[in-house]
C-alpha cells in the first residue's frame, strides 16, 4: 500500500451518513452559497435581541468591582488541571466565586468599532454572546442559597430563588452523588436564535463551541483559586431545563460544572 492509500484509508473510514449527528455536521457547513445578512440587519436584529437577560424585578447581589485576581501561574494550572468529583463540605468564599464567574465571562472591555455588545473574557462568534449562566450555589459565604442568574453587564447576580434546591438538582443529573456533594453548580444556557439568526443552522455550532470556551474559563479559574470543578454533560435535558424554567428550543441548557473545595483543605 502506498503512502497516500495508508493516509486516504486514515482519513476515510465508512461514512455514517444516517446517523443525525453526520447529517448535521454536514448541513451546517460554510459553504459559498451561504447568503450572508447584511451587516447593518445583522446590527438591527442584535439591537432586538438580549444582550443579557435583566431579571430586574428579583433581588440584585452585587459582584465585587474589583474581583480576586488570580495569581496562580498559567502552565501549573493547566499542568494540574484534573476533574474534582468529590468535594470538601467547607464553605466557599464569595470572592472566589465571584472571581470565578468574572473571569469566565465576564466584560472586559466596553462595545466599540462597530461591535455594539461589550466584550468578554471568552471569544465570542461575531460578539453575539448566546449565552447566559445560572448557578446554584449552597454553603457560599454571604450568599443565600438557592438559584441565581449571572449578569456580566451589570456584574450583578439576580437571586432567582430562595433555598436550597440540591435533591432537585440532583435529580436531573445521572451521577447525582456529584450534584449532592457540589456546594455550586453552573449551568450553561444557549439561546440559540442570538447565533443563529446570523449564522443558520452553523450558529448552532457555534452556541456550543463557546460554552467551552466559558467551561475552560471556569474550570481553570476554580483551580487557580484552589477550587475543585468537573465539568458535567450527564444531565436529564428535560427536567433541568424545566427547572431552569427554560422551554428547552429557544434556550436549553448545554453545559454544566460542578464545583467545590477540594478534600484535605477541610
Ligand atoms: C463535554 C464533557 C462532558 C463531561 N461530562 C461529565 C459527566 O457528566 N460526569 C463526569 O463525571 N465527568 C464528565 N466530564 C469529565 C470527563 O470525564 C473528564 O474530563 C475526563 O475523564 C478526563 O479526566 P480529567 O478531566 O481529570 O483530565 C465531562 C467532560 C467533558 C469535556
Amino acid at each position: 500500500m502506498t503512502t497516500q492509500e495508508l493516509w486516504d484509508q486514515l482519513t476515510h473510514p465508512p461514512a455514517p451518513e444516517d446517523e443525525l449527528w453526520s447529517v448535521f455536521h454536514e448541513n451546517s457547513k460554510t459553504t459559498r452559497h451561504f447568503l450572508a445578512l447584511p451587516d447593518a440587519a445583522v446590527l438591527a436584529r442584535m439591537r432586538q435581541l438580549h444582550e443579557t437577560l435583566e431579571y430586574a424585578q428579583y433581588p440584585a447581589v452585587p459582584l465585587p468591582e474589583r474581583p480576586r485576581p488570580l495569581t496562580a501561574e498559567l502552565g501549573p494550572v493547566l499542568r494540574g488541571r484534573t476533574s474534582v468529583r468529590e468535594f470538601a463540605q467547607s464553605t466557599v468564599d464569595f470572592d472566589a466565586l465571584a472571581s470565578v464567574l468574572h473571569h469566565a465571562y465576564a466584560v472586559n472591555r466596553p462595545a466599540g468599532g462597530g461591535q455594539p455588545r461589550s466584550f468578554r473574557t471568552t471569544p465570542s462568534p461575531g460578539g453575539l454572546y448566546p449565552l447566559e449562566v445560572y448557578l446554584h450555589a449552597t454553603g457560599v459565604t454571604g450568599l443565600r442559597s438557592g438559584l441565581y442568574h449571572y449578569d456580566p453587564a451589570g456584574a450583578v447576580l439576580r437571586h432567582l430563588h430562595d433555598g436550597d434546591l440540591t435533591r432537585d438538582l440532583a435529580a436531573c443529573y445521572v451521577q447525582r452523588e456529584i450534584v449532592t456533594g457540589a456546594r455550586i453548580l453552573v449551568f450553561l444556557t444557549a439561546w440559540f436564535e442570538r447565533a443563529t439568526f446570523k449564522y443558520g443552522d452553523r450558529g448552532y455550532r457555534f452556541a456550543l463551541l463557546e460554552a467551552g470556551h466559558v467551561a475552560q474559563n471556569l474550570g481553570l479559574a476554580a483551580a487557580a483559586l484552589g477550587l475543585g470543578a468537573v465539568n458535567l454533560g450527564g444531565y436529564f435535558d428535560h427536567e433541568l431545563d424545566d427547572l431552569l424554567r427554560l422551554d428547552g428550543v429557544t434556550a436549553s441548557t448545554v453545559y454544566s460544572l460542578a464545583l467545590g473545595p477540594v478534600t484535605g483543605d477541610d
